[in-house]
């Protein structure tokens, strides 16, 4: 379905992702563990389209990814997805007012009544139905991520691209929060790819791990290689709940956040 063919990413003369060539296939939920820098929010912001590759190339069921990023591209940040002076509702119907009214960004009469049904249905799927009311500051963290997943889902992409989308949370509520991902990414039919710095969340939840790293480095000049796909694993439904199960007991040192 997505399609990179050795992708680069460089800023001047700094080079942070080299020779990447990856096939995703549509369903999949691909999971990208690497240490700090090492360029997996810059790959992200090529799937998204918000930044375009030095070289190689993109595709999206064979054409080229479209330059701006469109509806079937969703995203979730670590934190700050939302806007804090709109409601939980208001959050939820900006995207569609956008999408819909890319001048007025405000919907009306009957659109505006379709609009507020759809984003109360997208609101239940991820638990806020009894929060429509809210202004993000009265909520938990937790909560403030149910509505970023919401806002990215309601233009209903086929791609949901996560940054390390629990990373700020207490670890009862991210366990909650996969299984929240889990359910949608079935019921959706996503194809997701995530970034994460914990090891058993990435093997947990995804069916194919990539880690990202250095191939190479040159100590006198540090910018000069970038980081490259290392190790690639596929992940069957007996080994990814064995590695839910186990993993806790695997330690990376080079993924440490830092
Ligand atoms: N717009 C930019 N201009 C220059 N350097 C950038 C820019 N965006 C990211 N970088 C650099 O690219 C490297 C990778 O960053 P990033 O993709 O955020 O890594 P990660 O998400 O793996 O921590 C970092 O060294 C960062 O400083
Ligand atoms: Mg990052």
């Amino acid at each position: 379905m997505l399609s990179l063919s050795n992708v680069w990413v460089e800023y001047g003369e700094k080079v942070v992702l080299e020779r990447i060539s990856l096939d995703i296939a549509e369903g999949s939920f691909v999971s990208i563990i690497g240490p700090s820098g090492a360029g997996k929010s810059s790959l992200l912001r090529v799937i998204l389209g918000q930044d375009q590759p030095s070289r190689g190339t993109i595709t999206l069921d064979g054409e080229p990814l479209p330059k701006e990023c469109g509806p079937d591209r969703g995203v979730v940040f670590q934190r700050y997805s939302v806007f804090p002076h709109l409601t939980v509702l208001g959050n939820t119907l900006l995207g569609l007012e956008f999408a819909q009214a890319p001048f007025a960004a405000r919907l009306f009469g009957g659109a505006r009544k379709a609009a507020i049904a759809q984003a109360g249905e997208m609101l239940a799927e991820v638990g806020l139905a009894d929060s429509m009311n809210l202004y993000p500051s009265e909520m938990s963290g937790g909560m403030q991520q149910r509505l970023a997943i919401a806002q990215a889902l309601i233009k209903r992409p086929r791609i949901l691209l996560l940054d390390e989308p629990f990373g700020a949370l207490d670890p009862g509520i991210r366990t909650d929060m996969h299984a929240l991902i889990t359910r949608l990414w079935r019921e959706f039919g996503l194809t997701i790819v995530m970034v994460t710095h914990d090891i058993k969340e990435a093997f947990g939840l995804g069916t194919r791990v990539l880690t990202l790293d250095k191939r190479r480095h040159d100590p006198h000049a540090p910018h000069r290689y970038g980081a490259g796909v290392i190790y690639d694993i596929a992940l069957t439904r007996k080994v990814q709940a064995e590695a839910e199960a186990q993993v806790v007991g695997i330690t990376i040192d080079t993924f440490g956040n830092n």
